[in-house]
């Protein structure tokens, strides 16, 4: 296995460092678990769901997109069964007051010392575990009555079987097709914690793929397949990298069969994305709860059914993070640390960075140049404030993968320096390859650096 500098506080700190991600509301002393993106963590996060994206609607052509509504039908939640069983098991300590997850107390810390877990200082006095609903309730319109409660969801899926009929209709698709969607997700968990691994709000990036019944278990393990495949493309390391099918008793009310694809964080291993075989489950449910007809009806054979579905349900967040900890590296140049993000160039928040080295002597104008050519291309940056080797190192800290240098020779022959992030090979290229040159370098296979540092 290949050895690991990073630790979740190195992660932390260099996301606050270079404003990828950072706590939210800082001004008001924060506000627990919740996180706000910064520039470059937007540019990271986005280039995450658009590799999702590509994947399912790019790539295929049995899959569709949709982004449906956070506010649904309150009925919605009756049918899913969230309102009923959406819950996890809540005590208190009646000592100091806290509140903790029944079955993860050795996640905890007690709130009178925190080196132990809830229920093992010598104060500790936990209530019975009761059921806690983790939805996020609220109400809509003037007045608050019965009638005006609603939920946020607390996954993207259910506005997807919402939609199911619609899409038969109008996106001329039989099964086996998916639909997929990408937004926030609301839960109100009771241990948030470990920096966006588990928030209150986070982003779900989850496709629901309706297959005829006796095609599930094929299509379960295709898409088993394809999601774990879809990481290791993306520069993860195979051996950071794991599929764990669940065991009968973890399994989700709805779910006949699940796995998880789980990363190794630095807090051990943990799930990053779900595939569960979901059975007909909601769309029974909600034809039911609805009085809608949902089967779906081949019209040449006449054979009507409702169909099964396979869901990949990741965490935008979650893969943002994973990326980041597989990423981080920390080296020596010239008798000095650097901290280097060695993303995959197609996540990498900035493709390419141009610095003259000069603020002077015609450098700037031609940088500014390159800039204006390249950013037809790809996310560029121009950088001219300090010394080049600090703005090398503010580059690699940020995962760029290419700095071009424009130097007094580019202003005689019209080529520059294109630095390597990981190999810090310097080659020479003419400004008017440069475009071509990076966009082959962008398509080109990749794997993580870190792989061959052992
Ligand atoms: N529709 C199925 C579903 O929502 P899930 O396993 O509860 O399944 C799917 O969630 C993914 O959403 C998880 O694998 C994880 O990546 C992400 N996720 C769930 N809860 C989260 C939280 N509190 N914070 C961040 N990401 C979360």
């Amino acid at each position: 296995m290949t050895t690991d500098v990073v630790t979740m506080d190195k992660i932390v700190s260099l996301c606050k460092r270079r404003g990828i991600i950072f706590p939210s509301s800082e001004i008001y002393g924060g506000i627990g678990s919740s996180y706000d993106y910064g520039h470059y963590g937007v540019l990271l996060k986005n280039n995450v769901k658009a590799q999702w994206w590509r994947a399912l609607l790019q790539e295929r052509d049995d899959v569709v997109a949709l982004d449906s509504a956070i506010i649904q039908h309150p009925r919605t939640w009756e049918a899913s069964g969230h309102l009923a069983g959406f819950t996890d098991p809540l005590v208190d300590c009646r000592t100091c007051k806290r509140r903790y997850r029944a079955d993860k107390l050795e996640d905890g810390q007690c709130g009178e010392k925190p080196s132990k877990c809830p229920g093992q200082g010598p104060n500790c006095d936990l209530t019975d575990s009761r059921n806690f609903n983790l939805m996020f309730q609220t109400t809509v319109g003037p007045v608050q009555d019965e009638g005006s409660t609603v939920f946020l969801r607390p996954e993207t899926a259910q506005g997807i079987f919402l939609n199911f009929k619609h899409y038969l209709q109008f996106a001329r698709k039989k099964p086996p097709f998916g639909i997929a969607q990408v937004g926030k997700s609301f839960r109100n968990e009771i241990t948030p914690g470990n920096f966006v691994f588990r928030m209150r709000e986070f982003e779900q990036m989850e496709m629901e793929f309706f297959v005829p019944p006796d095609e599930a278990e094929q299509w379960y393990e295709f898409w088993k397949q394809a999601r774990y495949d879809w990481y290791l493309k993306l520069g993860i390391r195979e051996d950071h990298l794991r599929l764990r099918p669940h065991d009968a008793d973890e399994l989700s009310h709805y779910s006949s069969g699940t796995s998880d694809v789980e990363y190794l964080y630095p807090i051990g291993w943990q799930e990053l994305e779900g595939i569960a075989n979901r059975g007909d489950f909601d769309l029974t449910q909600h034809a039911e709860f609805s009085k809608q007809n949902l089967e779906y009806v081949d019209t040449a054979s006449g054979e009507r059914y409702l169909p099964h579905v396979i869901e990949p349900a990741a965490g935008a967040d979650r893969a943002t993070l994973a990326f980041l900890c597989d990423a981080y590296d920390e080296d020596q140049i010239d008798g000095e640390t650097r901290t280097v993000l060695r993303l995959h160039p197609a996540l990498a928040p900035v493709k390419a960075a141009v610095l003259p080295l000069v603020k002077k002597d015609g450098q700037p104008e031609i940088a500014r140049e390159i800039q204006a050519q390249l950013r037809e291309r790809m996310q560029v940056e121009y950088d001219e404030g300090g010394a080049i080797g600090r703005r090398y190192r503010r580059q690699d800290e940020i995962g760029t993968p290419w700095s071009i240098t424009v130097d007094h020779q580019s202003v005689e022959d019209r080529t520059v320096t294109v630095r390597d992030r990981d190999s810090l090979r310097q080659d020479r290229i003419a400004i008017s390859d440069l475009g071509s040159e990076l966009e082959r370098r962008l398509r080109a296979p990749w794997q993580s650096p870190k792989l061959g540092s052992d």
